[in-house]
């Protein structure tokens, strides 16, 4: 059977895509931050996953205002890289696991939840940036990906709640999928930011830090927030978070292996947290 074997989390702000292809992960200002993946690249190579389920919101590349599904898991074989306007280099297309794809589908559906299924699918820097932070060197990816995008740009956006039950039901899935694979779940975005209007700049780190405390201990605990209360406390990009809720809420309990916070990158609070499972 599939076994989760981790959730990673982890901030994809663009300038990261830019700072790797310039090679600037020794400057000051890149240092630290590059530094907090050394342990996840050291537990990557001892655990040798074979499969990344990733969650992560599109920015207006291949779903845009027109047609926004608020769930959507890609089924294609392939998932090529693309820049939708911040001058990123590309990185070499993904390869997709569509059995896998097409049994999360199934079991999603079967639950209820309304998915958006894709046959084809382009994938933005909220993908392709962690994956390079994650297996740096640019060479052959060593994983086949499943791709699972979250509304963040159009309202309504799904609650926390729901995204929990997702992520609970993308667990579900993953664990009923009969052959032998190691997956990792891989949660993108946040943590707190504002890109846009008059709080442009905005940062909350009492916020993210509970929120990254809450994770191992009461993953519940932000579903007490409504979306519009979610902007408030972490900005209108800052919402990102319910990807790692989603992404984390595929493990019942967990433990911590890695965690990392550095303020700012760009103009996010750049988080990152490697999560096992407990038991
Ligand atoms: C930034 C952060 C994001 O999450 C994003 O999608 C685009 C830009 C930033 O901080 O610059
Ligand atoms: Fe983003």
């Amino acid at each position: 059977m599939a076994k989760i074997i981790g959730c990673i989390t982890t901030s994809h702000v663009p300038a990261i895509g830019r700072a790797i292809a310039k090679g600037l992960q020794e400057e000051p200002y890149w240092k630290p931050f590059f530094d907090g993946f050394k342990p996840v690249h050291r537990w990557l190579a001892e655990t040798d996953p074979d499969v990344a389920v990733v969650v992560y919101n599109d920015h207006g590349l291949n779903f845009f205002l027109d047609k926004m599904p608020t769930f959507a898991v890609g089924a294609a074989p392939e998932y090529p890289s693309m820049d939708e306007g911040w001058n990123i280099p590309t990185v070499l297309p993904f390869r997709g696991d569509p059995p896998l794809s097409w049994h999360v589908i199934n079991s999603l559906v079967g639950e209820d939840f309304d998915i958006t299924m894709c046959q084809e699918m382009v994938v933005d820097h909220a993908v392709c940036n962690p994956m390079a932070l994650l297996w740096p060197g640019g060479g052959d990816w060593p994983v086949r990906i499943v791709p699972v995008e979250i509304n963040t740009v159009q309202h309504p956006l799904p609650s926390a709640t729901r995204c929990f039950k997702l992520g609970e039901a993308i667990g579900r899935a993953i664990g009923s999928y009969e052959e032998d694979l190691r997956v990792v779940v891989i949660g993108t975005g946040g943590l707190s930011h504002q890109l846009d209007g008059e709080r442009a700049g905005f940062i909350n780190t009492a916020f993210d830090r509970e929120f990254m405390a809450s994770l191992t201990r009461d993953p519940t605990w932000v579903t007490k927030f409504s979306a519009v209360e979610l902007v408030e406390q972490a900005g209108t990009q800052g919402v990102e978070l319910l990807m790692w809720l989603t992404a984390r809420a595929t493990l019942t309990s967990v433990r911590e292996i890695a965690v990392g916070y550095h303020v700012p990158i760009s103009n996010t609070a750049a988080g990152m947290m490697l999560l096992e499972p407990a038991a």
